[in-house]
């Protein structure tokens, strides 16, 4: 499967504890299928965009750009949120220690994490940032925005209304503690291996 050109399947059975069919149906099948939609149209009518007219206020290319890293970005980072649901919630695994190791224990990292989902107005991420060599939580309020050059995501939680509002209205916090119970600690790992090089 070629990034970017098709949607990835998802690698659990709907519902989920706590995350509804519909809820995981709208989001993957729609607004995920959406974005992937999206960045190939772009693709497309950039190829044929208006150079000559390019201006930094208004201008095809210019827009044309803006929107791409704004699909490209929700396309990797629902990714990223999909792939590590439908285990059992048991934290597990070297991301522990590694976790541990850069925020002072698993639970001041968890208890930053979690309050930074009732902060954000998008994503929450807890990425390797290769330029210090340690994990970090971000804040991302659109998907093309809080992220640093350098970066990888190993553990991404989307708090947009549309990832939670069918099944617990403006309860977020409850929909945070449904996430933390459906992560598959064994796909983290493996995420976080790869981004490790191993
Ligand atoms: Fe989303």
């Amino acid at each position: 499967m070629k990034k970017y050109e098709e949607a990835k399947k998802l690698f659990f059975q709907k519902p989920l504890d706590g995350i509804s069919e519909k809820t995981i149906s709208i989001h993957h099948d729609k607004l995920y299928d959406g974005y992937i939609k999206k960045y190939k149209e772009i693709q497309e009518k950039f190829k044929n965009a208006d150079k000559p007219s390019a201006n930094a206020t208004f201008s095809e290319l210019r827009e044309l750009k803006l929107e791409e890293g704004f699909a490209a970005d929700a396309v990797l980072l629902h990714e990223a949120y999909f792939d590590i649901l439908g285990g059992d919630g048991k934290p597990d695994g070297k991301i522990i220690d590694a976790v541990s190791k850069d925020f002072g224990s698993f639970d001041i990292w968890q208890e930053e994490f979690k309050a930074l989902g009732l902060s954000s107005r998008g994503w929450v991420i807890l990425a390797y940032d290769f330029n210090d060599g340690k994990l970090h939580n971000y804040l991302a309020d659109m998907h093309n925005q809080g992220g640093i050059w350098g970066t990888s995501p190993i553990l991404v939680l989307d708090v947009y209304e549309h990832a939670y509002f069918i099944d617990y209205g403006s309860d977020r916090k409850s929909y945070i503690e449904a996430f933390f119970n459906n992560l598959d600690w064994k796909a983290i790992n493996k995420k976080f291996s790869k981004v490790m090089g191993e």
